[in-house]
């Protein structure tokens, strides 16, 4: 006997029908109407779920009767096409077992259930269909990453997640120690002794792999990291989570014009692969969360993106400026709202804004020539904003290390980093990609809690 997943008898119920089949699943609810039981049966390979159909006389009907929703049963019978329903085929029970019974105050009930409720619930929320959904979406997308970079010759490496360098420069790391937190050891002048910490120097989560990725990267041209990165930044928005998933490719002998081309089409990549693979999700999404979605994703796909400097873009910005919160001028920080109207009303499409001021950007980012800016290029798009952070990296050793002290690093802590310019420093590029507000931009989900697994955002570990 036969035991297809529900998205396989979905995708080819012709192949299927007249079969035996043994399925698993949970129960999504269950409809007596005497003498004939109805049971929608999910099993989470597909946003559709499968009716059983069990007559009178079968002999687990009475078991079947007083299931409750959410249980988990084992399941076997006949295919049986039912062209015209409403749904090509269903199951006709021959036998069950109740693999595991299901409470009553078994909290999703069928009804919609609003997005901060299946937060409560989140060892549960995979089991309803917007979660089960985005969680497809974010398998499929992963894999179309890895993929995508594996055919380009790119190497995988995993980049540590314990560090002692800060990569973003921006403080905004969470600790890792062994010290007692009542009572750490002192220096003489008071301050923590790290020294006698587990590593013997303050360690923290780290917050991107790039900087280990550029050793990777001049040892092996193109490599990428992809893995979980950690940010202590106390803000609580829809688009910020505390530990995030990030992508970051990094190129030896590579200028910033390609590093775009690259984050363009890793882009197009994998919408077109998630719309390819996963299109009964992507139809849920854009029928019950995001109306234009579908639309927006084709779109993107066949139209290049627009490339503006961070200079152009202020000088729009400042014609509109009544329209937002944020006082918009050169030099500023662009916040969500100047990103989305640029990338939603002001183009319509994705977009790279290049060239930030050096002031508000990272210290590895490469000195333009005017002695302003820095070769920084961000992509924005509709929905989200910024979905990559990217740049050229300083490769020459004397502006570097310059820019270091300029901004107080340790030349201890980083002394690789710069020795990475000292032995065949050679120009190169990288981004980093955030996992999950792709995601969003996939799915139309507006709240990054909702498309990871388990969100870790500031007061919360739910
Ligand atoms: O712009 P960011 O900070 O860039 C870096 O970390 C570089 N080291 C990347 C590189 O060049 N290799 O972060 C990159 C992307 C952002 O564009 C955003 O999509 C995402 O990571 N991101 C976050 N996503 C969720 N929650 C947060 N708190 C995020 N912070 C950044
Ligand atoms: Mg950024």
């Amino acid at each position: 006997m036969q035991s297809p997943s529900i998205k396989e008898i979905f995708i080819s119920p012709e192949a299927f029908g007249g079969r035996m089949a043994s399925l698993c699943g949970w129960v999504r609810t269950v409809r007596d109407s005497g003498a004939v039981l109805f049971i929608e049966l999910s099993d989470g390979s597909t946003v559709k779920s499968l009716q059983l159909v069990g007559a009178e006389g079968i002999s687990c009907f009475e078991e079947l009767r007083r299931l409750n929703v959410g249980a988990a049963i084992r399941v076997e019978g006949e295919l049986v096409l039912t062209p015209g329903g409403r749904q090509p085929v269903e199951l006709r029970l021959s036998s069950a077992n109740v693999e595991g019974a299901s409470d009553p105050s078994y909290p999703l009930q069928k009804k919609r259930h609003t997005a901060e409720f299946l937060r409560t619930i989140g060892h549960l929320r995979p089991r309803t269909n917007l979660l089960g959904a985005a969680f497809r979406v974010r398998s499929e997308a992963a894999f179309a990453i890895h993929e995508f970079f594996h055919e380009k010759g790119f190497l995988y490496v995993h980049t540590p997640i314990i560090t002692s360098s800060d990569a973003e420069g921006a403080g905004e790391m969470f600790r890792v120690t062994t010290l007692d937190a009542r009572n750490p050891p002192q220096t003489d002048k008071g301050a923590v002794d790290f020294t006698r910490d587990f590593f013997g120097v303050p360690a923290n989560l780290t917050v991107s792999g790039q900087l280990e990725a550029e050793a990777f990267a001049l040892a092996f041209s193109k490599v990428y990291t992809f893995g979980p990165t950690f940010r202590a930044e106390n803000s609580n928005t829809a688009r910020h989570a505390s530990e995030f998933w990030m992508i970051e490719p990094e190129m030896a002998f590579c200028g910033l014009d390609e590093d775009m081309r690259l984050a363009e089409e890793m882009t197009k990549h994998i919408i077109s692969k998630v719309m390819r693979r996963c299109p009964h999700e992507i139809e849920f999404f854009s029928e019950f969360v995001d109306k234009g979605l579908l639309e927006r994703l084709s779109h993107v796909i066949g139209s290049p993106f627009e490339h503006m400097t961070y200079t152009e873009a202020v000088t729009m910005l400042e014609r509109h400026k009544e329209r937002f919160l944020f006082p918009v001028y050169w030099g500023c920080d662009l916040q969500t709202e100047h990103e989305r109207f640029l990338t939603e009303e002001v183009v319509g499409r994705p977009v790279f804004l290049t060239d930030y001021p050096n002031g508000i950007k990272a210290f590895y980012m490469r000195q333009n020539d005017d002695g302003k800016t820095v070769a920084a290029m961000d992509m924005l798009v509709p929905g989200v904003g910024e979905l990559i952070g990217g740049s050229q990296r300083e490769e020459r050793f004397d502006t570097l290390r310059g820019r270091m002290a300029e901004l107080g690093l340790s030349e201890e802590t980083y002394s690789w980093y710069l020795d990475l310019r000292r032995y065949g420093g050679a120009r190169h590029c990288g981004f980093g990609l955030g996992f999950e507000r792709m995601i969003m931009y996939l799915t139309g989900v507006s709240n990054i809690r909702d498309v990871l697994p388990f969100p870790r955002t500031p007061g919360c570990m739910s």
